[in-house]
């Protein structure tokens, strides 16, 4: 293991480390991306902590739909019961610990396991044993059913789960970035998204905390996506060029989770869908027959949030996206078109941009998961040892909210997502 020194110059391996002691307010040590133990680490303190996000409610509309999914490395299985409860259980047999559903989703009536056939029910409950003869009376099927994770919680159909019994509840982890999910959610007449379009992956060749720093970090829009940022007319056009030639900011909405905020630069509705209002009149009008004319225009002029749920669950505008850890300096994204439930018109437009602007033929994710790469490949070079993250320090501010704010191109959000990664690692 790498152990910052005081003179910065050496490293020393020690055989246990205070992870926290890596993480400063304006600078951070680079082994932090690079060491195995430490990632060992993050998976205890984080991921088989803090509340992760496994699935959607609409991923499992119907009794016995399911969808399997990791909390980090721990495969876990997300199904909708016979009375219409969504549960999350280890993906685990209890007999001999084979993974009980193998697919990515489906239908069930019964999760059979594959080894030697042991059934589970929608519940969870062992209902079939082959062979039941070979056990002893005290063999009781109540004592093997899939185990279940701690808690499981959901906010408007984003389910989460916890694997520790303990802890801040759900509505405590999110605090007032709850709004930024309403923020999505409202933008459908009824109040609802769909994400059963499916998901498309894409392997980083980083580390997993690359992800969610580049999902809500402004400064490099102007750089990593400038062909396409010059070329594509879009609300992103303004963040080439000098940086006061737009008005977006960044927000610390407390616990990890961040955003970048564009709308403060926005000059007419549904600048975030490639502008063009009258394209949208259907939309607008169902919108406004919901929640009245003047609530409608805000939220249209507003737009979808780009916003950093930590640890994994990034709302990315039009789009939805989570991502695992692999290991160190391996990692998957998912992203999936954040449909609105009620309008099937403009959901067919949603799932264009998305291919366009996320898919693997397109330039947006590719180009972030290209720069990430580089990134990892850089940070094996051992000098400095220590990452700066002073920008914008000095133009900071709290707002009426709460929040820390700063201009888009500050690193407000990379220090928010820190902070709260340096609570969660320094516990014991
Ligand atoms: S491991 Fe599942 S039935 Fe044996
Ligand atoms: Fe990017």
């Amino acid at each position: 293991m790498q152990q910052a020194t005081t003179n910065g110059t050496q490293f020393e391996t020690p055989a246990e480390i205070n992870v926290e002691t890596l993480v400063h307010d304006d600078k951070i040590h680079a082994s932090l991306y690079t060491d195995p133990h430490i990632f060992e680490q993050e998976l205890e303190k984080i991921f088989y902590r803090v509340w992760v996000f496994v699935g959607h409610d609409s991923e499992v509309p119907e009794p016995g739909d399911y969808v399997t999914r990791q909390i980090g490395r721990q495969p876990v299985l997300m199904v909708r019961d016979k009375a219409g409860a969504v549960s999350v259980f280890l993906n685990r047999c209890a007999h001999r610990g084979t993974l009980v559903c193998p697919a990515e989703s489906g239908n069930a009536r019964a999760f059979t396991c594959p080894y030697h056939g042991w059934t589970y029910d929608l519940s969870g409950q062992l209902t079939g044993v082959p062979f039941p003869g070979a056990y002893g009376p005290d063999f009781n099927k109540g004592d093997h059913h899939l185990p279940r994770v701690a808690r499981c919680d959901s906010y408007r159909g984003f389910v989460f789960a916890s694997l520790s019994p303990e802890g801040p509840s759900l509505a405590e982890h999110l605090g007032i970035a709850s709004r930024l999910i309403d923020r999505a959610c409202d933008l459908s007449p009824e109040g609802e998204l769909d994400l059963s379009a499916g998901w498309v992956k894409h392997r980083y060749m980083s580390n997993w905390k690359m992800i969610p720093e580049n999902d809500t970090d402004g400064y490099h829009l102007g750089f990593v996506h400038r062909s396409v940022l010059k070329s594509a007319g879009s609300q992103y056009q303004l963040f080439i060029g000098e940086e006061s030639n737009n008005k977006g900011l960044l927000r610390d909405w407390g616990n990890g989770h961040t955003e970048i905020e564009f709308s403060t630069g926005y000059k007419q509705p549904f600048e975030w869908f490639g502008g063009a209002p009258d394209k949208y009149a259907a939309y607008l009008a169902q919108l406004e027959h919901s929640c009245g004319k003047a609530e409608a225009d805000r939220r249209v002029f507003e737009g979808p949030p780009h916003a950093l749920i930590f640890p994994n669950l990034f709302l990315a505008e039009m789009n939805i996206a989570l991502f695992y850890p692999l290991d160190a300096e391996e990692s998957i994204q998912w992203h999936t078109p954040m449909f609105l439930k009620g309008v099937p018109e403009l959901n067919t437009r949603l799932l264009r941009q998305s291919e366009a602007a996320m898919g693997p033929a397109s330039f947006l994710l590719p180009e972030d998961i290209t720069i990430a790469s580089r990134n990892q490949a850089g940070l094996h070079a051992r000098q400095p040892e220590w990452l700066d993250l002073s920008r914008g320090r000095n133009r900071e501010y709290v707002d009426e909210q709460g929040r820390i704010v700063a201009h888009f191109t500050d690193e407000v959000t990379n220090r928010a997502f820190w902070k709260h990664y340096r609570t969660l690692m320094a516990q014991v």
